[in-house]
């Protein structure tokens, strides 16, 4: 298999999130600096060794047409927005999609800085979001969040393109930022809270069967097929956050070989998986952006198919 960008990388202690639109005009600028990301990438990790210093690019649906000629991804669309009867799921603008992890944030900022420099007027950064590990790798909620995540042959299997040359070796990334009610939360009493998520908040222990709400969030984003086994996402969510502005959130970051899956957990979650039941952590926690974004493998980005015709001709700011 094609040597996939670092989406299988550990969970890092910081991570920049940036979604990127792409300017009128921008293609060629954009187009240019793909090959180029490795060497910066590198440029700003070796002489970092102990940062652990990882890149993932990921690219939407609209902004693949306009940069490449030649066969799409099969799975790739724009996200599709979710509305259920209390909650919902919006679609957001964004073209490109940066999720940079390193031990420390600066070399986080670093790289960003230098990326986004180099594209120069040809993209707006729509998003930034500084992600922080918290506690015992807790989310803002309180808990525990990425225990039951896939790890080795299991990740990388529930991740990695398998089935579509030649984009064997992506991944699809479904990028959320979502924003919690932490003063409504922190007034239920924590039995509520532990119902909500499905597992004990304190110990990180999940609720048996038959005491779990079917409208908790484990239970919701628990997928099975019709032979039992679980069909698995990788998550590598983060809290972020602003005192000044009081906002308290999560930064989900999900990838899957098929958009599809990381979709069915979104549709239960808002939706229900009985009508008039969603996710119970919907009740603090609203979803403010959202979009879908291929993460082509490395080899891809290295020497990407031509820009189609006539676009990027009038290549800006750089
Ligand atoms: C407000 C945003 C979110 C928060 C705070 C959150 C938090 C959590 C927590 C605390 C757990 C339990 C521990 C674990 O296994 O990680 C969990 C599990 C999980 N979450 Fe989320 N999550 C959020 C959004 C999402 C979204 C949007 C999806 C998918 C579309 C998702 C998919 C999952 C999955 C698949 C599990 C593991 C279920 C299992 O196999 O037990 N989460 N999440």
């Amino acid at each position: 298999m094609p040597e996939p960008q670092d989406v299988l990388g550990p969970l890092s202690e910081s991570a920049l999130f940036l979604t990127l639109t792409i300017e009128d005009g921008g293609e060629n600028a954009v187009h240019e600096l793909l090959p180029d990301l490795a060497g910066m990438i590198r440029s700003v990790a070796f002489p970092l060794p102990n940062e652990a210093l990882t890149c993932v690019v990921g690219i939407g649906s609209a902004a693949w047409d306009r940069l490449f000629t030649g066969p799409r991804p099969a799975r790739l669309h724009p996200f599709r927005e979710i509305g259920g009867d209390r909650h919902r799921a919006p679609a957001t603008p964004g073209d490109l999609f940066l999720h940079i992890r390193a031990k420390r944030f600066y070399p986080c900022f670093e790289l960003a800085r230098r990326v986004v420099g180099g594209l120069g007027g040809a993209v707006s950064v729509v998003d930034e979001v500084v992600g922080f590990r918290y506690f015992d790798r807790r989310d803002l909620l309180g808990f525990v969040d990425g225990t039951e995540n896939p790890t080795g042959a299991a990740a990388a299997a529930a991740v990695l393109v398998g089935d579509d040359p030649p984009f064997d070796g992506g991944s699809y990334l479904i990028a959320q930022k979502y924003l919690h009610d932490l003063a409504k939360w922190h007034a239920m009493p924590v039995e509520a809270r532990d119902d909500a998520v499905g597992r004990r908040m304190l110990d990180d222990v999940e609720l048996a069967d038959g005491v779990k709400p079917a409208d908790s969030h484990v239970a919701l984003t628990t997928i099975e097929e019709g032979d039992g086994t679980e069909r698995k996402i990788l998550r590598d969510n983060m809290p972020f956050g602003s005192i000044a502005r009081g906002e308290y959130g999560t930064f989900f970051a999900g990838y899957a070989a098929d958009p599809g899956v990381t979709e069915q957990m979104l549709t239960r979650m808002f939706t229900g998986a009985s009508a008039g039941h969603p996710d119970r952590i919907l009740e603090v926690s609203t979803a403010v952006t959202g979009g879908l974004f291929f993460v082509p493998p490395a080899d891809f980005l290295d020497d990407p198919p031509a820009l189609p015709a006539g676009s990027g001709v009038t290549a800006v700011g750089r």
